[in-house]
């Protein structure tokens, strides 16, 4: 489904060439990177509307398994990832409204990106199983000495985009928070085919994940943002055999608490149920 990628120096004319970021000093050099993005965001927003994983979001360089591996195992997880909350009500109103309304109590559940296992505690105190996948080796060893007494609880070194050893259809829910916004656009496609595999029929996956450029109330690449929109994404689901039952970007009494920093968007995604006295068609 997804064609080459061309390789963006021999598309570089010379008078690019000159226009290297990298040639340039100070301001000019700026004003061109500034100009790049600005073009750059543009082709993805037309391509968002469309809801096209089109060359723009292919050609995406950011945002890579390397990259993330490389940003995660360096980080200085003493706080566990409790800094990115936006205050102990927004986190406990993400739980009582999102992770118990659609994680099964006593279901197999499985998380993409623990961190520091901000999410995963109070995941494993509804999973009877909890499998922990993560790009980074150092998550999942802060998270194997955090959850240590647990012996529901397996971890799995993801290349980037897939999840393996995880069998097909043999989880209940998915859940991954603060990831797929850093995931490049490809590898969260991948995701997708990788999520739609390992679910069971009527499982359900719920995703946290970018809605479009420089909407929120910071621009998009200062929240090292990997570009996606919920239509975009959503798309992406269907093709990968699940339906999307709900996209929702604020949650507590009144829809106080939200994800407008960024203007995120969490989507729920349902795998499909084969149909009584029908075809099969998503089950391989
Ligand atoms: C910002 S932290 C969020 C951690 C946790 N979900 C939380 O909300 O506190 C991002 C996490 O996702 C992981 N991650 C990044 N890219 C990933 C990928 N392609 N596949 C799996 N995990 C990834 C990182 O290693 C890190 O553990």
């Amino acid at each position: 489904m997804l064609g080459p990628v061309p390789d963006e120096d021999r598309t570089r004319t010379p008078a690019r060439r000159l226009l290297e970021p990298s040639r340039l000093g100070g301001s000019a050099r700026r004003a061109v990177l500034r100009a790049r993005w600005a073009l750059e965001d543009r082709r993805l927003t037309a391509e968002q509307r469309r809801e096209e994983l089109g060359p723009a979001h292919l050609r995406w360089r950011g945002n890579s398994s390397r990259e993330n591996r490389q940003r995660w195992d360096g980080w200085d997880w003493s706080s566990r990832g409790e800094e990115w909350n936006a205050s102990p009500e927004w986190k406990q109103a993400l739980i009582d409204d999102v992770l118990d309304r659609w994680m099964p109590a006593g279901g197999a559940i499985l998380e993409i990106g623990p961190g520091g296992g901000r999410w995963s505690e109070p995941l494993l105190a509804r999973a009877a199983r909890l499998v922990l996948v993560d790009v980074s080796e150092r998550p999942l060893a802060l998270c194997k000495e955090r959850f240590a007494a647990g012996e529901n609880v397996e971890f799995v070194l993801s290349g980037g985009a897939d999840i393996p050893g995880v069998a097909y259809a043999s989880i209940d829910a998915v859940w991954s928070f603060d990831v797929f916004v850093h995931v490049a656009p490809v590898d969260q496609a991948g995701y997708m085919r990788e999520i739609a595999r390992v679910l069971v029929p009527g499982g359900v996956a719920v995703i946290h994940h970018s809605d479009g450029r420089n909407r929120g109330l910071a621009p998009s690449r200062q929240g090292w943002r990997s570009p996606m929109s919920r239509g975009l994404f959503a798309s992406l689901a269907r093709a990968s055999g699940l339906r999307v039952e709900r996209q929702l970007d604020s949650w507590g009494p009144d829809g106080r608490y939200d994800l407008s920093a960024y203007a995120d968007v969490i989507s729920v995604c349902r795998a499909e149920r084969p149909r009584v006295g029908g075809t099969q068609a998503s089950l391989p």
